[in-house]
Parts: structure tokens; C-alpha cells; sequence
């Protein structure tokens, strides 16, 4: 059902090969070819990923569990989809829940888990954070009578004040609640320190990865986790989100569930009729990543797939860092290049707004989003304003010369205004 790209496996996918997958690259707006720079909002979907949508809708169509071939092969897809995540994550396929997107599953996480406090447990939570992993918390802490405690982030840098957050840690926490990479910014966050912090007090640690999962292979033995989300949509796969869990805590969580629902993981955390054809998308999406590169089975794939894609991502985010800061009136923000980060740049320029500049750039064909991207607590701490900052994100299809012509845009703007 998932078709690979065969090239891919006796050596590492050059770019113009990653790019040939693609047909959004063949767009066209204002006279110039379309570069991408909205990854961390979205990326574009590789041809394998929507030949595996319409494989499953047009052949294999069916609810799960009779006796019937296209319900067989519905489980088998499943199936398969629970596998290619269990790599994706390094879990077991019972440790993978599939849901409608990040925001739901962790809302429902936070429920089931949540139904256990009560005053005097602590959760604790980043300002770094999209607010999918803010309000989960909150609001089922004020149901609870719990109490939320924000670790701060330091605006010049961009990066977590993990003073702060060893000072959060008590004997009280019941969650750590940390993003793995900041997608307004791009910083990458010390999981390792936020799960010994979690660990050492009993507490259980959630990683939000949707900014980090397609820059960066995720490891949830190697960093500890206990709960983790990603969203197949920001990896070059369909609007789908995803849910690790330990085995051992997966099943025993208190889900909201209809009672002839399977009440045993990974199901357990799974309501109603799941998006099979977004499964058998995210499949082809992780075997999309996993056949950039050789390797022994598909996990060694991913890893040599993700060092590419890392390296190449670190020259593309210093390219585009040092072109920006070279243009007058451009406010960079966020790590620099040789720290943790994401090949994901946002900034400001001086006397022009960044609605008016994402729209200024599209007229280059040159996509790039704007505003708050719903790490708002960022924003306010950063005091840019209601137009928030201009995010231009390198996903695996970014080239030199995309860059290259961002940049430039740029400049003409900032000379222009
Ligand atoms: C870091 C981060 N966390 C969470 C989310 C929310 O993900 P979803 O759209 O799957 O709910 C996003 C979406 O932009 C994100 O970038």
C-alpha cells in the first residue's frame, strides 16, 4: 500500500531528488517559482503520502474488526500505522495512540490524567510553549483544584531559564508539561534535564514535539518521556495528530471512553472511529522520511535520514540567520545558529508590520507565515506587537537559493519601505 521512493535506499537523498517528491514545489505566484518557508505551520505533502490516502479511501474503505476483507485490511493498516510511529518515536506499536491532532490528544491526555489531582499537586508548565500545551494543563488544573506553576523563558535568548525550572520541580509536581522545540522560535529544549528534574520527584514529564519531530529523530527511551505528542502534518504527512505513551502508564490512564471501547493500550486513549486514511498517510509519511537514506530496517533508515536532514538544516538556518542580521532594521530573535535549534528564523523588520511583510514576500512567491503561531505567551514576553513576528521555517525541501532569495526579498523591502 505505501509506495517508497527506491532511489533512496542505496544512498542519501540529495535535495533536487527530496524536491522531486513534491508537486506544491511546481506552484507558481507573481511570476516567481513558490518557496516554501511555512513548515513549522505545515509542510507540503510528498506524492507517496497522498497515493497512500487514496489507496486506503479508494480500495480498502471500512470500519475495523469484522470478518470482511477491507475491515481485515482497515486493521492491517492500523496496524501498520501504530509500527511506522513505533519507529518514527523508537516505542513499541502499543505505545501509539493515533487522534485527531495534537490539541485534542492532549486535551484528552490531560483529562484522563488529570481526574487524579487535586489541591495541592502542582503542574508544571513553560512560557516557551505553544499554548496546545498550556491550556490542557490549566484548565484541568482549575477543574482540579490544582496549582500551575509557569517556568520562564529568557527573551534575549530565547531559550528556557532552566534555574527557573528547577525551582518549579517540587515534591508536589505531578507533570512536567515541556516542549521539545519552540516553534516560534526554534530553540531546542534539554529534555534529557526536564525528565531527570520530572523523574527525580515522581512527577510524569509530556514532550510537546510537533516543532521538533520533523527536524530532529525522536527518541522517547533516550530522552525519557513519559507522554509524548507530535502531528503527522507538520512531517510532510495528513492532518493527523499522534500520542506516545510508556505502555505501563497508557493503559492505566483514567480516559474518558465509551464502555464497549477497548479499555487496554494503545486503543484505550483512541474515541470513535479513528482517520484511517490519515494513518495510512502518516505510514507513507515515516517511510517517505526513513527512504532518504540506506540503511538495515527502517529505524536505522530514519536515523541516517534525520543526521541529513540535521546537517543540512543547520547550514540552511546560518545562511538565513547571517543574511537577515546583515539587512538593516532586521530584529532576529531565538538562539543563534551554533545553539540548539531548528532551522526555524523569526524576526521583525523596523517600520513595516509582519502581515504586511508575509504579504510583501508572497508577492516574491516567497510563503512565509506570521503572528503568534499560537505561542502566545512568547510573543507577549517578546513585546513585538499584534502582528507578532515573521517565521520563516526550512523544511526538507528548502534550498540554498530559496534561501538566498528570502533573503534578498528582505533587503529590497527594508530599502524600500
Ligand atoms: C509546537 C506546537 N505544539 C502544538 C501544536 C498544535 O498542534 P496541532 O495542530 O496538531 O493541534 C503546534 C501547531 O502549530 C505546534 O507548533
Amino acid at each position: 500500500m505505501t509506495t517508497t521512493t527506491s532511489a533512496a535506499n542505496t544512498s542519501i537523498a540529495t535535495p533536487d531528488q527530496i524536491r522531486t517528491n513534491f508537486p506544491a514545489l511546481n506552484r507558481r505566484h507573481a511570476g516567481h517559482p513558490v518557496a516554501y518557508f511555512d513548515g513549522p505551520g505545515g509542510t507540503q505533502v510528498p506524492r507517496q503520502v497522498t497515493e497512500a490516502i487514496s489507496d486506503y479511501l479508494l480500495n480498502h474503505n471500512a470500519n475495523t474488526h469484522w470478518t470482511y476483507p477491507t475491515s481485515a485490511e482497515t486493521d492491517a493498516i492500523i496496524t501498520a500505522g501504530r509500527a511506522a510511529l513505533a519507529d518514527f518515536l523508537n516505542a513499541t506499536p502499543d505505545e501509539i495512540a493515533f487522534g485527531a491532532n495534537m490539541t485534542t490528544l492532549t486535551f484528552h491526555l490531560a483529562r484522563g490524567l488529570g481526574r487524579a489531582w487535586g489541591p495541592g499537586d502542582e503542574v508544571v508548565i513553560t512560557e516557551l510553549d505553544h499554548h496546545a500545551n498550556v491550556a490542557p494543563w490549566t484548565r484541568i488544573a482549575a477543574e482540579r483544584g490544582a496549582t500551575i506553576r509557569v517556568v520562564k523563558m529568557i527573551p534575549e535568548t530565547g531559550q528556557l531559564d532552566y534555574a527557573d525550572l528547577e525551582r518549579a520541580i517540587t515534591p508536589r509536581t505531578k507533570l512536567l508539561a515541556m516542549g521539545a522545540a519552540s516553534n516560534a522560535l526554534g530553540t531546542i529544549n534539554d529534555l534529557k534535564r526536564g525528565a531527570a528534574l520530572a523523574h527525580a520527584v515522581g512527577a510524569l514529564f509530556f514532550v510537546d514535539a510537533v516543532h521538533y519531530a520533523p527536524h530532529e529523530l525522536v527518541d522517547v527511551r533516550d530522552l525519557g518521556c513519559d507522554f509524548l505528542c507530535c502531528s503527522a502534518y507538520k512531517f510532510y504527512g495528513p492532518h493527523i495528530g499522534i500520542l506516545y505513551g510508556r505502555h505501563d502508564l497508557l493503559g492505566a490512564v483514567d480516559f474518558p471512553k465509551l464502555i464497549p471501547a477497548p479499555d487496554t493500550a494503545p486503543e484505550i486513549a483512541e474515541t470513535g472511529t479513528q482517520n484511517h486514511e490519515g494513518i495510512a498517510g502518516a505510514t507513507a509519511a515515516v517511510d517517505f522520511l526513513a527512504n532518504l537514506a540506506p540503511g538495515a530496517n527502517r529505524r536505522a533508515r530514519l536515523e541516517a535520514s534525520f543526521a541529513n536532514l540535521h546537517a543540512r538544516g543547520i547550514e540552511l538556518v546560518t545562511q538565513l540567520w547571517q543574511g537577515l542580521a546583515s539587512i538593516n532594521g532586521v530584529r532576529l530573535f531565538g538562539p543563534e545558529p551554533h545553539l540548539p535549534r531548528t532551522p526555524t528564523v523569526s524576526f521583525t523588520l523596523d517600520g513595516i508590520n509582519s502581515t504586511d511583510l508575509s504579504r510583501r514576500l508572497a508577492d516574491h512567491g516567497l510563503f512565509a507565515s506570521n503572528g503568534d503561531f499560537y505561542a502566545k505567551t512568547v510573543i507577549d514576553r517578546l513585546a513585538v506587537g499584534p502582528h507578532g513576528l515573521l517565521r520563516a521555517g526550512c523544511a526538507c525541501y528548502a534550498t540554498a537559493d530559496e534561501v538566498q532569495r528570502l533573503i534578498t526579498a528582505v533587503k529590497e523591502i527594508a530599502n524600500k519601505k
